[in-house]
């Protein structure tokens, strides 16, 4: 291609050229910059593909991402294409604060404009640890660029005196333990060094996993990709794979648009309840399709859970790993089990449909992981949402990691109105709780200081968990982290920062859910309600008091339902609506 063809397709270098008022004088200068980098006029000739690394030394889930890289890179070149790696924010899910769901619409603009603002014909999106992969199929949605996502893979499981540990369910339930006095100092300093020991994402079907489940089923990664571990060779030739296919897409372009579709969305959440998944990704769901005008209702989500069965026998509702459920089929095996209910004309980023994938010999199923549809774990979706006067926008219980005896039950609210009140009370031996009352925690939400943390995990009582008291009902607007479990009631919209009712709820109120119905009611009349509505005020601080980010966030942020995403980051048509 002449230089005067490759600016007029605009294609590779010549793309989105900077303004100095002359286009050819831009051609010039960009060539002349990027040959300072050592490229040679051939090379620069090339389509280019972009690769959105999020590798950081603060995201311990990416550390293996500069050998993975290499693996993209020569995928790009074997397809023609000139890989050109740039940096993006990073998430590492333990090393931010408040916590990283705040930053994750900051990532999904940095990775939009950047894709956008730099010339690329096709981009590779490396992510991994949570919060990573949303923003990057946020930014990717909004920029609409052909685009292929790259998971980090999960980590490998560890060994302590014996026993299979694995971040983030067994850091639980062995903090659980100690907290019970049931682990001594000792040993849960020498189990803080055995949780986590090679590099990748969290080894449950936590949060990052489900979203890499959900990423292959949205057809924005190659196929039987999801599950393979970081550190697996099959994890490089992915990566390979990858860039290839990247390459590929430059002559026959595929784009998010085509990819993220209402049908692909309903796939996405009937694996996500297949998957007995994570609560996050309900919302980050509903964030990426709400890129692309796609509206994710919590209604149809239990339409859906009322004939999708739970298929996934892994960490936190399960016995077994990631790397268990790579070796046991993979999405592979989860999607042929689903087909009868899924829309099978969906298309991935190889151009094949969803139906064309399933046609393929599935090859080994382990049935003990992935269990067959007509004999499922559980006969129904792992998640439920909850509507009532205490939510009347929705809250969102992970039925599959509950306790069933606590599923139609009415209790005493034992409140707590932040997470520092949680923090200062909840060991106090004079705290009036049984197992029979429900904990309640105020201001958590999208909007809160708090900024809706994993906090929805409450702690047990330590004078119910010396008695062997391992679960009870918990209710906020907060989030849970994917790993965890119990008889949890999250998400609670509107949120109490904004006087949603949960803000309402006083010690000793009666409140009665039931997973049958679906229903979660505050058994307070609504005279007294009133008074108490008429009494709230707001405890956030104001906008005018806020700068940067933090007053960009505090204002736009949206309610759990709608995806916690910003709405002037909706298409026009849709904010307009
Ligand atoms: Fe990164 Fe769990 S900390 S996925």
């Amino acid at each position: 291609m002449t230089e005067k063809n490759q600016h007029e397709h605009k294609h590779g270098l010549a793309r989105g050229l900077t303004n100095y008022g002359d286009s050819d004088f831009s051609i010039y200068l960009r060539n002349s910059f990027a040959a300072s980098m050592g490229y040679s006029r051939e090379v620069l000739k090339k389509p280019i593909v972009g690769i959105a690394n999020s590798f950081s030394g603060f995201n311990n889930c990416h550390r293996h991402f500069p050998e993975l890289l290499e693996s993209v890179k020569r995928g790009v070149l074997l397809g023609g294409g000139l890989p050109i790696e740039f940096p993006t924010i990073s998430l590492g899910e333990v090393f931010l604060n408040p916590t990283s769901l705040k930053f994750r619409n900051l990532m999904s603009m940095d990775i939009e404009e950047m894709i956008r603002a730099q010339p690329m014909d096709a981009v590779v999106l490396m992510g991994g640890c949570d919060k990573t992969v949303p923003a990057q199929l946020m930014g990717a949605a909004s920029s609409d660029l052909p685009a292929i996502q790259l998971v980090a893979g999960p980590m490998m499981t560890s060994r302590h005196e014996g026993e299979r540990l694995g971040a983030c369910t067994d850091c639980r339930r062995f903090w659980g333990n100690y907290r019970a006095g049931k682990v001594s100092d000792q040993e849960i300093r020498v189990i803080e060094e055995r949780l986590a020991t090679t590099a990748g994402t969290c080894a449950v079907m936590g949060t990052a996993s489900t979203m890499a489940c959900i990423t292959e089923t949205l057809g924005m990664s190659l196929p039987g990709t999801a599950a393979i571990p970081a550190v697996h060779a099959d994890r490089m030739r992915a990566g390979e794979a990858t860039g290839l296919a990247a390459a590929r897409m430059v002559d026959s372009p595929i784009r998010p648009s085509e990819l993220i579709t209402e049908n692909s969305v309903e796939n996405a959440m009937r694996v996500l309840l297949a998957l007995g998944g994570s609560t996050n990704a309900v919302i980050h769901l509903t964030a990426i399709a709400g890129r692309l005008g796609i509206p994710v209702s919590l209604r149809r989500m239990n339409e859906l859970s009322d004939n999708t069965p739970v298929l996934v026998n892994l960490k936190p509702l399960g016995s077994d790993y990631m790397e268990d459920f790579f070796y046991a089929g993979g999405m592979g095996a989860v999607l042929r089990e689903l087909k009868p209910l899924l829309h099978l004309d969906t298309l991935s980023v190889t151009g094949e449909t969803l139906g064309d994938r399933l046609e393929v010999d599935p090859g080994y199923v382990d049935i003990r992981i992935i269990a067959k549809a007509n004999e499922p774990l559980e006969p129904q979706g792992g998640l439920v949402a909850l509507f009532g006067n205490l939510a009347p926008n929705g809250a969102i219980l992970k039925r599959s990691a509950a306790d069933k005896n606590l599923f139609e039950k009415e209790g005493r609210a034992v409140v707590f109105t932040s997470l520092e009140d949680l923090a200062s009370r909840i060991d106090d031996p004079e705290l009036d709780i049984t197992e029979d009352d429900f904990m309640v925690l105020q201001n958590a939400g999208p909007r809160s200081a708090s900024c809706m943390p994993e906090a929805g995990y409450l702690p047990i009582p330590k004078k119910l968990s010396a008695k062997g008291v391992k679960d009870l009902v918990r209710i906020s607007d907060a989030r849970m982290s994917g790993t965890a479990f119990g008889t949890i009631v999250l998400h609670v919209s509107p949120e109490s920062a904004v006087g949603g009712p949960l803000a309402l709820v006083q010690n000793g109120d009666k409140i009665k859910i039931s997973v049958k119905s679906k229903s979660i009611e505050l058994m307070v009349d609504n005279k007294e309600l009133q008074k108490r509505r008429d009494a709230w005020e707001s405890n956030i601080t104001p906008l005018l008091n806020r700068r940067g980010y933090d007053r960009l966030y505090a204002g736009e942020v949206s309610q759990a339902e709608k995806g916690c995403d910003f709405s002037f980051m909706l298409p026009i048509e849709e904010k307009n609506t």
